[in-house]
């Protein structure tokens, strides 16, 4: 049977393990890095995930952002997603449990004209 625990004995993080009523969510001592939380989407995201109880860490670029669409009760690094290294001493330094990823270059148009800036941004190595 699933469980949201980690097992016991063992020394690893505690990993996010689903269950099929997604118990994991029910942890509030997760905290969370949310990718892009500057932006539209990662915004709300945040201030749903901080309103529901959980740390919240927002890494992003700002590149199409506002520091400001990040609410106080949330931490900020800025950063860009394909920045390995500070990206792994972001979620070591506050230990995150979960990531959401919302960074990208979303506009259609832009997608049309450029299409490779987009794919390589939007997919390149995090
Ligand atoms: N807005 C919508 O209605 C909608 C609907 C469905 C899906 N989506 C998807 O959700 C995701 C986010 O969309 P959005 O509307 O919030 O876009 P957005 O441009 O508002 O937010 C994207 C955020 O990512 C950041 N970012 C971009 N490149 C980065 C990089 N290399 N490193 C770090 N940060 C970077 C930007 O600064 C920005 O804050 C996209 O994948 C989009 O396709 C959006």
């Amino acid at each position: 049977m699933p469980s949201s625990e980690p097992e016991s004995g063992s020394n690893d993080e505690p990993e996010i393990q689903s269950t099929s009523e997604g118990r994991a969510w029910e942890d509030k001592s997760m905290s969370v890095c949310v990718i892009g939380g500057a932006g539209y989407i990662g915004s709300v995201t945040v201030e749903t995930l901080v309103s529901a109880g959980y740390e919240v860490v927002v890494y992003d670029n700002l590149s199409r952002g506002h520091r400001k669409a990040v609410i106080p009760e949330a931490r900020f690094v800025k950063g860009d997603h394909g920045d390995s290294t500070l990206l792994e001493e972001t979620l070591r330094r506050y230990d995150c449990t979960a990531v959401m990823h919302f960074s990208a270059l979303s506009l259609v148009a832009e997608s049309v004209e450029n299409p490779f800036c987009i794919t390589r941004t939007t997919w390149q190595k995090p």
